[in-house]
């Protein structure tokens, strides 16, 4: 039965300033902001962004009809000039027509049966991990966990073909990622594009090493005969071949610029999401000893010493569970914006062309309405026994709708085998143990987290 619909009555939010409206407030603190207008003002909020007048919603049922909507009513807020630089005119940028077809040459290759075919390349880079780790070492937990997802995602992308580069184009892709999170932070933010800053020249510089690589590799794969795809070398599954050997409803492939944006957009928005859901898996596990213990009682009995493979995914309840339960207490992405189109409702109501519409997975995953006790850490809440029913779009780390994460499932293969690879190893002990968050790009450690590793008996 489809639950009745929540009517949308917006009412103001806090006073801002003059031609700034809510813009210090929102930049100081984001999540807090956001926080304080769901506690303070209700489910839906209006405010102003600058002089832009926005409507924030906290609603599941608001934010199920904003996300499935996108691709007819709402459209996508345009931020900053950085970002385009590396994902250029890709699926994550493009709009209408545009979008559906490059959505509709790009989902294939994350499909779940591709993404199973990837899996021993995330196994086997959280072999390599465990080889080199020591028990009583400490280690940076963010860092090694970038270093893991990079190293599956420029793998699952381009096979063994990039060779020792990979570690060039690593570092040229973490200087753009600190340069576009600090234009989010700045009034760079504001500046037209024609304006060349010491940040924005680096982040060319960075770009142009990527589309150097990039530009290299298309043209050596577009050279072999078509269908061998990775050649001799590569198996032919990787994710570069099935963006060139695509084909929409006319037959038409993507061009050589597209294949570059969509392949460097997979690789932006896939490593260090799973990274940082990742290292925030590790703190609240390090901090629930009975979490911790019910994962280590899993794998020595589903695995039972040996490592996983991809079928254990789905044989690992509780794993999924605590990856589940991390991505609710911290959502990498903590916001999704969109803008209001000419028809748009939302809650029976017209919601104004040109507003913009906020939802934030943080503010709405930290519901205590939805999640009794909202800070406390808890897999079990997502257990087929659990007593709360957990409303549609009360949980929504990889927003939702038509253009929801496309790679969701990856995402959470990926770290799932991670954590039991990893955890059936080692135990990591996370300081400090309370750590503070901040919001950049993502929802990151607001201080670098280290962990004591504890090597773990084999079973
Ligand atoms: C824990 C990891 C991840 C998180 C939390 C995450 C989160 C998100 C979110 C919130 C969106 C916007 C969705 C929306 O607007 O409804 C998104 C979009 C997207 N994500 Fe992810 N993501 C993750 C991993 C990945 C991975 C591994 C890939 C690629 C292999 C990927 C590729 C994309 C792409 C291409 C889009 C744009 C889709 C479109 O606009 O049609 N993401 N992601």
């Amino acid at each position: 039965m489809q639950a009745p619909t929540v009517p949308l009555r917006p009412v103001p939010g806090p006073r801002g300033l003059p031609w700034l409206g809510n813009l210090p407030a929102f930049g100081r603190d984001p999540l807090a902001f956001l926080t304080r207008m769901r506690d303070e003002y209700g489910d839906a909020v209006t405010w102003f962004l600058g002089p832009r007048r926005a409507l924030f919603l906290s609603h599941p049922q608001h934010i199920a009809e904003l996300l499935g909507a996108r691709d007819r009513t709402f459209g996508l807020l345009e931020i900053g000039w950085s970002f385009k630089q590396i994902v250029g005119g890709s699926v994550m940028l493009s709009k209408g027509a545009d979008w559906r077809r490059k959505r509709g040459l790009v989902q294939p290759a994350v499909r779940p049966r591709q993404v199973r075919a990837h899996a021993r390349t995330m196994i086997d880079s959280a072999l390599a991990a465990a080889a080199r780790w020591r028990d009583g070492e400490r280690i940076d937990v963010h860092g090694e966990m970038t270093t893991i997802t990079q190293r599956i995602v420029l793998r699952a992308l381009f096979g063994n073909d990039l060779g020792d580069r990979a570690r060039a184009l690593a570092v040229a892709m973490a200087v753009a990622e600190r340069e576009i999170a600090a234009e989010l932070r700045g009034v760079a933010l504001f500046l037209p594009d024609w304006v060349r800053t010491p940040s924005r020249r680096r982040l060319l510089d960075a770009v142009a090493i990527i589309d150097a690589e990039m530009h290299r590799l298309i043209s050596a794969r577009q050279k072999r005969p078509e269908g061998t795809g990775g050649g001799t070398r590569v198996p032919d599954d990787d994710l570069l071949t099935r963006l060139l050997e695509a084909r929409d409803e006319e037959g038409r492939p993507l061009t050589a610029k597209e294949v570059r944006d969509e392949a460097v957009t997979l690789w932006a928005a896939g490593h260090e999401t799973t990274s940082t859901a990742l290292t925030w898996t590790w703190y609240l596990l390090s901090r629930s000893p009975e979490a911790r213990a019910g994962l280590d009682d899993e794998l020595d009995r589903v695995l039972d010493g040996r490592p996983p493979t991809a079928d254990d995914y789905e044989r690992l309840p509780w794993a999924r569970q605590i990856v589940k339960e991390a991505l609710r207490v911290y959502p990498p992405a903590w916001v999704i914006p969109a803008v209001a189109e000419e028809g748009a409702t939302l809650g029976g109501s017209a919601v104004a062309a040109g507003t913009t519409v906020w939802c934030s997975p943080w503010t709405t995953h930290r519901d205590p309405r939805w999640f009794p006790d909202p800070t406390a850490f808890r897999p079990e809440r997502w257990g087929a026994d659990a007593p709360d029913v957990i409303p549609d779009h009360a949980w929504f780390p990889f927003g939702g709708g038509p253009r929801g994460c496309l790679g969701a499932r990856f995402a959470q293969v990926e770290a799932v085998l991670l954590l039991a690879t990893l955890a059936q190893r080692f135990h990591l002990d996370v300081t400090p143990e309370e750590a503070p968050h901040k919001a950049g790009l993502l929802v990151q450690p607001a201080v670098r987290l280290i962990a004591t590793l504890r090597a773990r008996p084999r079973p």
